[in-house]
């Protein structure tokens, strides 16, 4: 798409990665149903190299670029600052308007966060502010709603700031936990039912929002 175009009808959207995919998944399925049409998947970033959403966004026909965060550690040190600087500079290079986090487990810093400030989502598989911040990732977040014994849990799509799971909340939406529930299958639930259903979702509020104010991207 032509650089010069700012405000033609969809932005160019990266989905970082770090796992399995899904999430991406059903943002690629939305795209392809219509359901997505503010927003085109124009890059995929992974942190692993081993990440399945790389073979997702491969067979989607969209471009991927992998970021090892492993690249990045030092004595167990993560250097946050050199891994969110080249990330801001792939981002660029692709003309990347809107970047969302799906399954990425990398915190991510300055450059990047100022860059792309309130044009950064993330999907979190709880109801925030339940179950969310530093450790609060994957199996831990349904762990630990099983283990305080919530009857209702869900997802949240928020924007994306300096604090962990801090950013303004866009999307939620409810799954109810049932009797029996291992973190297994009540991940599965709140996946199939909640964030594979807001986060394209919040996706296509945001970039339609962002078309009609005619912000500056
Ligand atoms: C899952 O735990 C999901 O709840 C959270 O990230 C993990 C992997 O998601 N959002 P994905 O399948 O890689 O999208």
């Amino acid at each position: 798409m032509p650089p010069f175009l700012k405000y033609d009808k969809r932005l160019r959207a990266a989905v970082l990665v770090s796992g399995g995919g899904s999430n991406l998944q059903a943002l690629l399925n939305a795209q392809k149903s219509g359901l997505l049409k503010s927003a085109e998947i124009s890059l995929t970033v992974s942190s692993s190299a081993d990440a399945y959403a790389l073979k997702r966004a491969a067979e989607a026909g969209v471009k991927t670029y992998v970021l090892q965060e492993e690249d990045y550690l030092n004595n167990g040190f993560f250097n946050k600052t050199g891994y969110s600087a080249n990330l801001l500079s792939i981002l660029a290079k692709n003309q990347i308007q809107i970047v969302v986090l799906a399954g990425f487990l990398v915190i991510l810093g300055e450059p990047l966060l100022s860059a792309y400030k309130n044009k950064i989502i993330n999907v979190h598989p709880s109801l925030i502010p339940s179950f969310c911040g530093d450790g609060f990732y994957g199996l831990y977040v349904h762990e630990a709603a099983l283990k305080k014994g919530v009857k209702i849990t869900g997802a949240t799509v928020h924007f994306v700031n300096d604090v962990t799971d801090g950013g303004e909340i866009l999307m939620q939406k409810a799954v109810d936990v049932k009797q029996g529930d291992t973190p297994e299958t009540l991940q599965r639930r709140v996946m199939e039912e909640a964030e594979w259903v807001i986060l394209p979702q919040a996706l296509e509020a945001l970039c339609a929002s962002l078309i009609l104010q005619k912000k500056d991207l």
